[in-house]
């Protein structure tokens, strides 16, 4: 059976920084540009270069739940790779609570490793098949030299609706809805302050990714977390996100309050999105007129 998407009501606006971070952004980018060359196709000349990102500027507020929306290939992924330390701009700067972490070496990026961490699309490919869920969510820990926890990963899993007893099974033994749990557990694990989360439910049936949403929503209030979530589903960053950024090719092209972007866009591209998208309203509203047409004869 299709469950219908049952999402919980948008959010309430910005929380309040917290008094000792009052003002300051917890992730603050200037001038954001991440060139890529492509591979060469040609003995004699270079690969062509892509411009990723072209002067991006950010900043996200402790509390503040951010959508990153915009089409395929505008730069969503490419920005939050930079702003998670995994990548580095080809210039410009990322200051992650007050500190410069673009020319940092990774063995000083410790602070971020553990202060910001991800969920990805798939969690089929981003949990290692060879490790039981408790190590997948206690690894983590261990690679910040915090002593192994069992207590951590029942209280973990028990936070993501998952049975204790799944500590001692493998990925491969769970729905794609409870893997991206697993992962979920995961990135809670060290107890970050900034969760940053790229298409987390779009590799997911439409039956569960109302759950996992709702269940991220939840975790997102309960441990009071700073959210940047990436969506090309506008339907789902409206009810998730009380910030939006919409990106096109490698530009921030629009941001606001999401009410305010959705109900009245100021760039025709955020228009064209908007008009294009189909909402989350639009499908439920098609799937009761489909209910109603069906109705009469199955009475
Ligand atoms: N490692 C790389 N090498 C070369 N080009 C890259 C690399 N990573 C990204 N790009 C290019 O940079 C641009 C932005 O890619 P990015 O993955 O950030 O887009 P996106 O908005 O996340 O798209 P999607 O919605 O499809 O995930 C694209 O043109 C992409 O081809
Ligand atoms: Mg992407």
């Amino acid at each position: 059976m299709t469950e219908t998407p049952q999402i919980d009501p948008a959010p309430a606006p910005l929380a309040a920084a917290t008094p000792d971070t009052a003002g300051d952004p917890v992730i603050s980018a200037r001038q954001v540009v991440r060139r890529y060359r492509r591979p060469r196709r040609s003995l004699t000349r270079p690969g062509p270069v892509v411009e990723a990102l072209r002067g991006v500027d950010l900043d996200v507020a402790y509390g503040q739940r951010l959508g990153i929306v915009g089409e395929s290939g505008s730069g969503k992924s490419t920005l939050i790779r930079l702003l998670a330390g995994l990548d580095r701009p080809t210039s410009g700067s990322i200051r992650f609570a007050g500190r410069e972490i673009t020319r940092l070496p990774d063995r000083s990026l410790r602070f971020l490793r553990r202060d910001l961490q991800m969920v990805f699309q798939d969690p089929m490919s981003s949990l290692d098949p060879r490790m039981t869920v408790g190590d997948i969510i206690r690894e983590p820990l261990v690679a910040l030299g915090h002593p192994d926890s069992r207590a951590r990963v029942a209280e973990l899993l028990d936070a993501v609706g998952l049975p204790a007893a799944a500590a001692h099974r493998y990925p491969h033994q769970f729905s794609g809805g409870q893997r991206q749990r697993i992962s979920i557990a995961r990135a809670l694990s060290p107890r970050p302050k900034v969760l940053v989360a790229d298409e987390p439910v779009s590799a997911l049936d439409v039956s569960v990714r109302a759950q996992i949403l709702n269940l991220l929503m939840d975790l997102v209030d309960e441990f009071s977390l700073t959210l940047v979530f990436v969506s090309h589903d506008l339907s789902v960053v409206r009810h998730v996100c009380d910030t939006v950024v919409v990106m096109r090719d490698g530009e921030i092209v629009e941001r606001g309050a999401t009410a305010a972007v959705y109900e009245r866009p100021t760039h025709p591209y955020t228009e064209a999105l908007l008009a294009a998208a189909p909402t989350l309203r639009k499908a439920l509203a098609a799937h009761a007129a489909a209910r109603n047409r069906k109705e009469p004869q199955e009475r």
